[in-house]
């Protein structure tokens, strides 16, 4: 059975994207089994991938609303792995579809019963709120693993964030944990971000990854070629971290 990851956190601009499509793609290279979701109606992840979200016949949001099934919208836009379910603006509908119905949070979970046998690992990008398609991820996951740059304003939701999968794990999905926080965007020069470092780890202690992923602006430029940076430039100081983060998580989990 696939292990299941969910990048969260509510703030937007943190590197939850960033850090699902370089997972992706380091992953793979380790020669995993990966399936992306893009649960982002901004379709990023897709992006990232190249994948032409004018071209999607049917996304994560036909899977959602039950239009499809998960056979029908998964892309593979490179050779082998990763796999991805890409989402496209019609996503932002499916929270207000869904809200009148029974079982709502349970709604990916459900479609994508059966898949799971089919990968080592499934990883799920989140939108940047703690809405119903946040919840759906959390109640489908075993882990979410929430990126974060080390700034003061960073820390701010973090305690809302804790609290929600707290509830989550107790009500709807028992499996459910903090697996890590990732520090994203750092720059090893700044007092500030060495402190705020520090804080989270006091409080979250080993749930802290050591491999920090620098500040490094081929993070965007490799986004915009439509090819993660582990692939684009795999020389990097971001891709080299984004290879030895999913080492890390590997050498703990499979
Ligand atoms: N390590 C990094 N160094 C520099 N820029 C980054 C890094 N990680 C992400 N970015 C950029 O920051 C912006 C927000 O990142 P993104 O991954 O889209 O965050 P989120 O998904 O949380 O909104 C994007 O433009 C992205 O290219
Ligand atoms: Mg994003």
């Amino acid at each position: 059975m696939a292990k299941i990851i969910a990048l969260a956190n509510q703030k937007g601009g943190v590197g939850k994207t960033s850090t699902a499509v370089n997972l992706a793609a380091a992953f793979a290279d380790l020669g995993k089994k990966v399936l992306l979701i893009d649960f982002d109606p901004q379709g990023n992840a897709s992006t990232a991938f190249g994948v032409d979200k004018n071209q999607v016949g049917s996304s994560i949001y036909h899977l959602l609303s039950g239009r499809c099934s998960a056979e029908d919208c998964i892309v593979v836009p490179y050779p082998d792995y990763p796999h991805i379910i890409p989402a496209t603006r019609d996503l932002s509908g499916a929270e207000i579809e869904l809200v009148s119905e029974i079982g709502r949070e349970f709604r990916l979970k459900e479609q994508m019963e059966g898949k799971a046998k089919d990968y080592d690992l499934i990883l799920i990008d989140c939108p940047p709120s703690l809405g119903l398609l946040s919840l759906n991820a959390m109640v489908m996951a075993d882990e979410i693993f929430v990126p974060m740059p080390c700034e003061f304003l960073a820390l701010e939701g973090l305690s809302q964030l804790v609290d929600i999968v707290e509830l989550t794990r107790r009500r709807l999905n028992p499996r459910l944990s903090i697996g890590g926080i990732i520090f994203t965007m750092f720059d090893n020069r700044s007092k500030l971000m060495r402190q705020v470092a520090t804080e989270v780890e006091k409080y979250f202690v080993d749930k802290v990854f050591s491999t920090y992923i620098p500040r490094n602006i081929k993070v965007s430029e490799s986004q915009s070629f439509g090819k993660p940076l582990v692939w684009y430039d795999k020389k990097t100081k971001g891709a080299i971290a984004y290879s030895k983060l999913a080492a890390e998580i590997a050498d703990k989990r499979f």
